[in-house]
């Protein structure tokens, strides 16, 4: 017994309607309050000015004869006057609707954003980034899947719960006049709303399921959109080619199940002739007594209105699909927070079998003090065809510049993310002093670690923030911030900024302006240099001058020696000027460490170092042996 009442309690909680107003009262109870309020009114304020309206209706023949001053001519203008208060409410419904709509949105904006963001940082690492269920997920919680935006779910849920309950009280007016009245019109709504509903879900259903090509289609439009690729999209003539593409994964992705679609829809015609019957019964039932002065003017008035006024009960519109859109997201959400917060500061596992993703607890300050030691590390990139490391082992000496060479693609970025942990390997390990990297604290050893990817971010801040990145407030070492920028060649640069140090690096904003790639560059050195002045101890420059010119690298490089003194350090570069000062160098080819030692040791042993060497000094000296 008790088991039979708990499940329609549980059911109804774990409802996503219910849910999404249960996110609504955990924002702000006096908000879902408000709320509460509006549905009442809602379901109100229309029924009762048509009764009012009716009732008036019902006392004009007897006020026209007996005159305003009658008993009838009085309660003629107590009736219009309740109907007029009662409209002038309902007048008052649309800005409030509107207004308390722009709070909700923007208090649910907000936390679902503060979810989402907590979700998608808690792992350590960035492989859930791109696992395309993930993907699916965040687009769909974002409303961008399919163009409703869950933020709006709570409101929605509330004007349409206030249709449903005026609905519902039309139709006991109606019980009102015959009690089997009302529950026929009631019993017919119900019937043609369950088919209609389920048609809704059956659309949005396919569309969610079609998470993949709609998000290539909304990539390929901000494509379009955005003034990066903007460019390129013109140079190249993308134009028509993104327009075109964007159609065919739109339409794929929204070509619903039509022979499902068709069989429910016939459904819908058959329950409506039902609801056609209902309708013509009551009215003639209506009409008949009246004709037989079974019922006055007042009650056949206030009883004609009721008869549309049911119809909330059953109507199925445009608000129903955008609604069910907007619940898809409530799932989503829930399923982001459950697979990702518990992996909290862990590294995504790369595989089920990987041991290798715990979160770790050693402090690692001031770690590195004797190497790192990456032994018979393997790497496999999820999905992937092919090992980037089969067997890789490799000592980095604390306190050392070791300087890291290798063809396009032979993973010499890909080390630089397991050293950061922001993956794992899939065999083997790393020692930091002995020590397994994954014994470490993973966001303590992060902060240690000061990388200038190739593809560093451009943040659209303030050249102070984006060197600092002091999003914390924490108080800005002004004497290293400008060390840092004197190092990396950046003093010139802020200086020339309308604002200097002030100046947001974005053209998207007011007072704004935007660098050349070599100046961001310097912007990135300066911002790793930074970290490294704030105890990082980990200094990792992933192709770090390719942008900059000759001089500039030049002189970046010429002070290297001295910025990095104390630090361990990882260069990783084409150029062979930059290479060369390195304390070592590593060759890394097929997955390997090929060739291990100073510039002196590698030309000496004439291996691929020696040849690369060789070959890139005599294009610069006018030789002929060009790559
Ligand atoms: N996120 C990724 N997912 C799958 N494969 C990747 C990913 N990033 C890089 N790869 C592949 O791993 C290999 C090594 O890439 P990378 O480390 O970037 O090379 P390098 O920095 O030496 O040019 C390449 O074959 C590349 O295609
Ligand atoms: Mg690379």
């Amino acid at each position: 017994m008790l088991s039979r009442l708990s499940h329609p309690v549980a059911t109804l909680k774990s409802s996503r309607r219910v849910r999404a107003l249960r996110l609504l009262a955990s924002v702000s109870p006096a908000l879902a309050w408000t709320v509460g309020a509006f549905v009442v009114a809602e379901a109100v304020l229309p029924n009762l000015t048509l009764i009012a309206m009716g009732r008036a209706t019902g006392r004009i023949p007897a006020a026209a004869r007996d005159g305003l001053s009658s008993g009838a001519g009085h309660s003629l203008l107590v009736a219009l006057a309740v109907a007029g208060v009662c409209y002038g409410f309902s007048l008052l419904r649309g800005p409030a609707e509107d207004a308390l709509s722009s709070v909700v949105r923007a208090r649910m904006v907000v936390t679902l954003q503060r979810r989402l963001v907590t979700a998608v940082s808690a792992p350590a690492g960035i492989a859930h980034l791109e696992d395309s269920e993930t993907l699916d997920r965040l687009a769909n919680v974002q409303g961008q899947l399919m163009n409703a935006a869950p933020a709006d779910a709570p409101m929605t849920i509330a004007s349409q719960l206030g249709g449903w309950l005026s609905g519902t009280m039309a139709c006991v007016v109606l019980s009102t006049f015959r009690w089997w009245l009302g529950l026929a019109m009631f019993a017919a709504w119900i019937a043609v709303r369950r088919p209609l509903g389920q048609l809704v879900r059956t659309r949005v259903s396919s569309f969610r399921a079609a998470g993949e090509p709609l998000r290539r289609a909304w990539y390929l439009f901000a494509l379009a959109t955005r003034p990066n690729a903007a460019k390129e999209a013109r140079v190249f003539g993308l134009g028509a080619w993104l327009a075109a593409e964007h159609r065919t994964h739109y339409v794929s992705g929204l070509t619903p199940t039509w022979h499902e679609m068709r069989r429910q829809g016939r459904r819908v015609a058959t329950v409506a002739v039902g609801v056609f019957a209902v309708f013509a019964l009551s009215a003639g039932t209506l009409g008949w007594t009246a004709y037989h002065h079974e019922i006055g003017l007042g009650t056949l008035a206030v009883m004609l209105t009721m008869l549309p006024s049911s119809m909330t009960v059953g109507t199925v519109s445009m608000t129903d699909f955008q609604l069910e859109m907007m619940l898809t997201a409530v799932p989503d959400l829930d399923a982001l927070t459950d697979s990702l917060v518990p992996m909290a500061d862990a590294v995504d596992a790369v595989d089920d079998t990987s041991a290798g993703t715990s979160a770790g607890t050693v402090d690692p300050a001031g770690m590195p003090r004797r190497d790192v030691v990456f032994e018979n590390v393997a790497f496999r990139y999820p999905g992937g065809e092919s090992d980037v490391f089969s067997d890789l082992n490799l000592t980095l000496r604390a306190g050392e510049s070791t300087a890291l060479v290798g063809v396009n693609g032979a993973g010499k970025t890909t080390l630089v993310t397991l050293l950061a942990r922001l993956r794992d390997p899939s065999r083997g390990r790393i020692l930091v002093d002995g020590l397994p990297l994954n014994d470490l604290h993973v966001r303590d050893w992060q902060k240690q670690v000061a990388v200038v990817y190739q593809d560093y971010t451009r943040y659209p801040l303030t050249a102070e923030e984006n060197v600092t990145l002091n999003l914390l407030g924490g108080p800005v070492d002004d004497a290293a911030l400008r060390q840092a920028a004197e190092r990396a060649g950046a003093t010139d640069l802020i200086d020339n900024l309308p604002n200097g140090w002030r100046t947001i690096l974005s053209p998207q904003y007011e007072g704004g302006t935007d660098l050349s790639g070599g100046q961001w560059q310097r912007i990135a050195l300066a911002r790793a240099l930074y970290a490294i002045s704030r105890g990082a101890t980990v200094l990792i420059l992933d192709e770090p001058t390719a942008q900059l010119d000759v001089r500039a690298e030049a002189a970046f490089y010429d002070r290297f020696l001295e910025i990095t003194q104390g630090v361990t350090s990882i260069v990783i570069s084409h150029r062979f000027s930059t290479v060369r000062r390195a304390n070592r160098i590593a060759v890394l080819d097929a997955g390997h460490i090929t060739e291990l030692g100073s510039h002196t040791e590698l030309l000496a042993q004439a291996g691929t170092y020696a040849n690369l060497f060789t070959t890139q000094a005599a294009a610069f000296t006018g030789g002929r042996k060009r790559a």
